[in-house]
């Protein structure tokens, strides 16, 4: 009995050597390579927490900010086992980006979550799979005529829609306008026009709460859409990655909803030349060429939803940008007397 407790005792204490020396291994190694400085974290799970604030409501100052003006322009943080490198100044990033060993993305697990496995996208797909996605959408793109006379003309006519909108909220003086809410919708409107060939009204309240959901989301995803790519943090029945979850999937219903009224209205051609729509160009790729590993239903709602979270808030942003705001404010000042309230 003595004998058995005495090698139970020392195999213990072995292992326990073997996982002191390995990770003494790993930390002589790491300090070896000279990496970045960065914040401290705690044992095991690092700067985690960090990602579980929100920068809107607990600090005046972006913590990234913070951390860029403590430790430099290349810092880093431990996120649990990972290990990620912030990069604060143009020259650093365009200097990345051309190297060709740092351009992989991490699989998309959120999206295979809500999706399923076949599910890649544009923006988080890597390697050969990003190039045939991205020639595809450059080339539905070019066809559309975005970037050209055409396009400009469907970005005018929504502005107008636009300005009616606000004309009209500034005739009953009582009502505040989120100015933010109205640039999503005015945004999402063309990407509708180029993804289905339809648009929504302002006031309609399916596609309010849609915009609402890309706005949750943006938040949620942190920074660098951290709980897009990890799925332990995208996995967690709290939080943004619960969050991130539940605005995927109220997403796809909508994305599910429209192509198949797209589908329904016959928009989709079987010939890509001569398809309207980016849903009607993929599904005639479909068609033509049979179901692949990128040409199928889930990467199409994928794709589809990566166009509207990639040009919503993005572009919404910018034409909400201080500037834009001025001089709004100044016009619904003229039209209210003064009593104009925008909100952000
Ligand atoms: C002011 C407006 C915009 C800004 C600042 C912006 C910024 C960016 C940036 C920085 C990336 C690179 C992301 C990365 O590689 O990780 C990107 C990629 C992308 N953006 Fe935008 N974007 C804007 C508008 C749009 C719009 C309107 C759309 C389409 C509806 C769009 C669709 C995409 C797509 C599909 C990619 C992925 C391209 C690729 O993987 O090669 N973006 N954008």
């Amino acid at each position: 009995m003595f004998i058995i407790q005495q090698s139970v005792f020392t195999a213990v204490i072995c292992v326990l050597c073997s996982v002191l020396l390995i990770i003494l291994l790993k930390w002589t190694r790491v300090k070896k390579l000279k990496l970045p400085p960065g914040p401290k974290g705690w044992p095991f799970i690092g700067n985690l927490p960090v990602l579980f604030q929100d920068p809107g409501t607990t600090n005046d100052e972006y913590y990234y900010t913070r951390c860029a003006r403590q430790y430099g322009d290349i810092y880093k943080l431990k996120l649990g086992s990972k290990m990620m490198y912030v990069l604060c100044k143009f020259d650093y990033i365009r200097e990345a980006f051309n190297h060709s060993y740092i351009q992989g993305r991490p699989p998309a697990v959120a999206y295979q979550i809500a999706f399923g496995p076949e599910a890649k996208g544009i923006i988080l797909a890597s390697g050969s799979e990003w190039k045939v996605m991205k020639q595809f959408a450059v080339g539905v793109f070019r066809e559309l005529g975005v970037g050209k006379g055409v396009f400009e003309t469907r970005i005018r006519a929504e502005t107008e829609r636009l300005m009616l909108k606000l004309d009209s909220i500034g005739g009953s003086s009582s009502i505040c306008p989120n100015l933010m809410e109205l640039f999503y919708i005015a945004v999402s409107n063309i990407t509708c026009g180029i993804t289905f060939g339809t648009q929504f009204d302002y006031d309609d309240s399916r596609f309010k709460a849609i915009v609402n959901v890309m706005q949750t989301y943006s938040h949620s995803i942190g920074p660098s859409a951290i709980f897009l790519t990890s799925r332990l943090l995208c996995g967690l029945p709290f939080g943004p990655g619960k969050a991130t979850r539940g605005c995927l999937s109220k997403f796809k219903e909508f994305l599910e909803l429209e192509i198949e009224k797209h589908d329904s209205k016959n928009a989709c051609s079987a010939e890509k030349s001569s398809s309207t729509t980016f849903v009607g160009a993929f599904l005639g790729e479909i068609l033509n060429k049979g179901a692949d590993e990128n040409f199928n239903k889930v990467n199409l709602i994928t794709c589809c939803l990566e166009l509207f979270f990639a040009g919503t808030e993005t572009t919404s942003i910018t034409c909400t940008s201080p500037f834009c705001v001025s001089l709004l404010t100044q016009k619904f000042e003229m039209r209210l007397g003064g009593k104009s309230m925008l909100s952000l």
